[in-house]
């Protein structure tokens, strides 16, 4: 290990035993044999999280977990759930709570999409669209949640607010966990690359963590994977220090457009990042284009503009390091997007 540890074993363990009792069934992993030799990769996996649990994005697999250590360590009794964000990680809030029989309260900032709403409101939550942007709406929330005793359920960590963030990104590791029992780990881990996309970097901290608690340093190389107009991660990497950039320039990949990395995620990411790398939006277009109509003896892989990320930047092959003979594993995080 080279820097401080994200999760201890029994961390990794309590995720495992929870999932094994949940009884859930593992996500697809794809082999695109053809795609690897287009962009000169020795093998290329991708981990498809386009229908997790139901859902069409990653997100549940942390927010479930989350919930379950809430509720078992909360002093009060939990009424009901609260996440300010249109996006999948709000879905996925909402799909929880009703499936424990708690009320979701999902603030939402002006002009989101309809059709994400009604999504939203598909899963029983109550949702308010506000009349301001998304940054005034997580702090009209968060009086709110405070006033009416609503527990915050949020995937990005602050100073103080950290336990919550801390078992998503642990639920988060069982998607490593199901590619490990799918084969994927099963070369030179020291020859493999995995491929990241980051917002806020929780998913890519929890992948650190994990890649760092298994192998030490004999790990996989750790790229990741931002927006050319929001590489918050990439901008601290380069600063040397958590840095927060002025703004977050509009996106396709909505799940991806961040101006700040989490507090509990920059740590390991900052001693365990190889490369931080950015996309276009167009990049993120073509990938989107050649998962859905593969080359000859590929499969198709659907994916939404932040789960296409990762083959983005290896068609674009944008400051990658040399993937001849190597093991690439990427992780579609959301399918087809709803609006
Ligand atoms: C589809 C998708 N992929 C990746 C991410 C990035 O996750 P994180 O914000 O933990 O970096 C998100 C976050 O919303 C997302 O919705």
């Amino acid at each position: 290990m080279t820097g401080p540890a994200l999760f201890t074993f029994d961390d990794l363990a309590d995720v495992r035993r929870f999932y094994r009792d949940a009884d859930t069934s593992a996500t697809p992993m794809v082999e695109l044999p053809a795609l690897a030799r287009s962009v000169g990769a020795g093998r290329l996996l991708v981990k498809d999280e386009s229908m997790r649990f139901g859902l069409p994005a990653f997100k549940i697999v942390g927010v479930r977990y989350a919930v379950s250590r809430v509720l078992s360590s909360s002093p009060q009794p939990v009424t009901a759930l609260a996440a300010a964000t249109a996006g999948n990680h709000g879905r996925a809030v909402a799909r929880v709570a009703r499936d424990c029989g708690l009320r979701a309260h999902i603030y939402v900032p002006a002009g989101t999409h309809p059709a994400r709403v009604e999504a939203l409101r598909g899963e029983g939550a109550d949702v308010r669209v506000t009349s301001v942007g998304y940054d005034d709406t997580v702090r009209l929330l968060a009086g709110d949640a405070q006033a009416d005793g609503w527990t915050i359920v949020s995937d990005t960590a602050w100073p103080g607010y950290e336990d919550v963030p801390r078992w998503i990104m642990a639920g988060y590791t069982h998607i490593l966990d199901e590619v490990r029992g799918q084969g994927g780990f099963a070369g030179d881990p020291q020859r493999m690359l995995v491929m990241v996309q980051a917002g806020v970097g929780s998913l890519a901290g929890a992948v650190a963590g994990w890649l760092d608690a298994t192998f030490g340093t004999s790990r996989p190389r750790l790229v990741v994977v931002e927006p050319e107009g929001s590489a918050c991660l990439g901008a601290s990497v380069h600063a040397g220090i958590r840095t927060t950039l002025p703004e977050a320039a509009p996106t396709s990949m909505v799940g991806l457009r961040c101006a700040e990395v989490s507090t509990i995620a920059w740590p390991i990411l900052h001693t365990t990042l190889d490369h931080a790398v950015t996309v276009t939006d167009a990049e993120v277009d073509a990938a989107i284009a050649r998962l859905a109509r593969p080359l000859p003896g590929d499969s198709a892989v659907r994916s939404g503009p932040s789960g296409a990320a990762g083959v983005a930047a290896l068609l674009a092959q944008c400051g990658l390091p040399p993937l001849a003979g190597r093991t690439v594993l990427v992780i579609n995080t959301e399918g087809p997007l709803v609006g």
